[in-house]
């Protein structure tokens, strides 16, 4: 298994380019699901999550083709075509590897009448059950039995649009209802949906697409089905988290970064918080520049909230940071019960971080030291490599898989920058 060697201390500088998004990905390329005709995604990064789900479509019979960059495109691009869809079963084996698989239900559904999708099951952050997918497309008219394991869901007669308002706010249950919705009869309305920019840019593919979808990015989105969907061309939005990831690799090692392509629309909040932790974070011409401002970090609480507040996804790495800072913060998380799983690692860096239920207080220090740490899923795993640059001596980041989930050729990136740093192949 691969693992990753970091020297510390280095400050990083240079440019990086930031990829596309795997959050937006995952959802654009299950709404391929929707028509018979090609859609194309441009700017997909190339990470184990989209090889996954590339796979997910496979299985079900949909022709996914990689295909030379065109002009004005970046990043992967992939083509995919599902008029020959011969099973509606996502089975467990793909499922349990990646829980966004759930995402090909509602396209599923709406397009054939039936889908049947394993069940997600656990996950090392929270138990994250999928009740309100299945809420939201019952109000749409989808008969739903749980049985052996999976969701079966049908449809015989078609879906019909709904009022439907989420009790409360998930992204994947939006994307799933905005999908459904785009081929159900009539209008439907969903109220208290997810505001973050991954539902627009699904938006904006699904109206390319020939649907009829207003108000994504407030919290409420109507949708007028229509009878059928046509192929699309489209390119992935920048990822936010990558970005911010990286915002933060710069304020703790005190280096200075141009991040590419980052949107600071998409990170408001964050770049808040950054600014008064201690960092400049200015807008260019094509993305954004950051430093720390004179002077050490400083102590700054944080809760995550969903978009526009201050996204769970970046939490991790905003502990990291603290545990640099001069003096304390409280970093409450609201979306997921269990996500603290760095707190034991960042402790055997010598960090001093105190959980109480969701809160965790960093009291600040000077320095953090190199040791042999373990991934537990992808955020908490960058958040070790946030750490292991600004400590002294070396890191070993060990069960680097989570870390291909989402970031892409992160120690090529950092190492055009300053770091050492560099995958040890088993
Ligand atoms: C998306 O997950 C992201 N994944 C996550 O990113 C991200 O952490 C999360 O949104 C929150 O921003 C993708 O986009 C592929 P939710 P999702 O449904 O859609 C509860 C990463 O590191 N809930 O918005 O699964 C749920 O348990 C990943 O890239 C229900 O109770 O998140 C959680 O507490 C990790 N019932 C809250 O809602 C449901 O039916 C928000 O979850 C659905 C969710």
């Amino acid at each position: 298994m691969d693992r990753i060697l970091i020297r510390g201390g280095r400050p990083l500088f240079g440019d990086i380019d930031i990829s596309g998004s795997k959050n937006a990905a995952l959802p654009l390329m299950a709404a391929a699901i929707l028509t018979s005709e090609t859609l194309r995604l441009s700017n997909l990064p190339r990470l184990a999550d989209i090889a996954s789900m590339r796979r997910l479509l496979e299985t079900l019979g949909a022709e996914v083709v990689e295909v030379p960059v065109e002009d004005g495109e970046k990043g992967m691009v992939l083509e995919i075509q599902a008029s020959g869809v011969k099973s509606i079963r996502a089975p467990y084996d793909l499922v349990r590897k990646m829980r966004a698989s759930v995402l090909v239900l509602g396209p599923l559904l709406a397009r054939f009448g039936q889908a049947e999708v394993s069940l997600p099951g656990g996950c090392a952050i929270g138990t994250r059950p999928v009740d309100l997918h299945l809420k939201a497309l019952e109000a749409m008219g989808a008969q739903i039995t749980i049985e052996a394991g999976y969701i079966r869901a049908e449809a015989p007669e078609g879906l019909t649009g709904a009022d439907f308002a989420f009790p409360l706010v998930s992204v994947g249950a939006t994307e799933n209802a905005m999908m459904a919705a785009a081929l159900a009869a009539g209008e439907s309305r969903l109220v208290n949906v997810a505001r973050e920019p991954e539902i627009s840019d699904l938006a904006h593919c699904l109206v390319a697409m020939g649907a009829q979808v207003e108000g994504a990015g407030s919290d409420t989105i109507r949708i007028r089905g229509v009878g059928s969907l046509h192929g699309a061309r489209h390119a992935v939005i920048p990822d936010r988290i990558e970005a911010g990831t990286f915002l933060m690799a710069a304020a703790i090692t005190d280096g200075d970064l141009r991040l590419r392509g980052a949107e600071m629309a998409h990170l408001e909040r964050p770049i808040e918080l950054l600014r008064r932790a201690g960092t400049t974070v200015e807008e260019t011409n094509n993305g954004l520049h950051v430093k720390r401002t004179n002077g050490p970090l400083v102590g700054t609480d944080v809760m995550t909230e969903a978009f526009p507040g201050f996204a769970t996804d970046l939490q991790a790495q905003f502990m990291a940071l603290m545990t640099t800072a001069t003096g304390a913060s409280m970093i409450t998380e609201t979306i997921f019960e269990n996500r603290f799983m760095h707190v034991p690692e960042l402790h055997r860096m010598g960090a001093n971080i105190t959980v109480h239920g969701a809160s965790a207080l960093v009291r600040g220090q000077q320095k953090l030291t190199g040791a042999e740490v373990m991934a537990t899923d992808l955020r908490a795993s960058v958040s070790l490599v946030l750490a292991g640059l600004a400590a002294e001596g070396e890191t070993v980041l060990n069960r680097v898989y989570h870390l291909d989930r989402g970031y892409e050729r992160i120690e090529a990136k950092l190492a055009a920058c300053g770091a050492e740093i560099e995958r040890l192949t088993a």
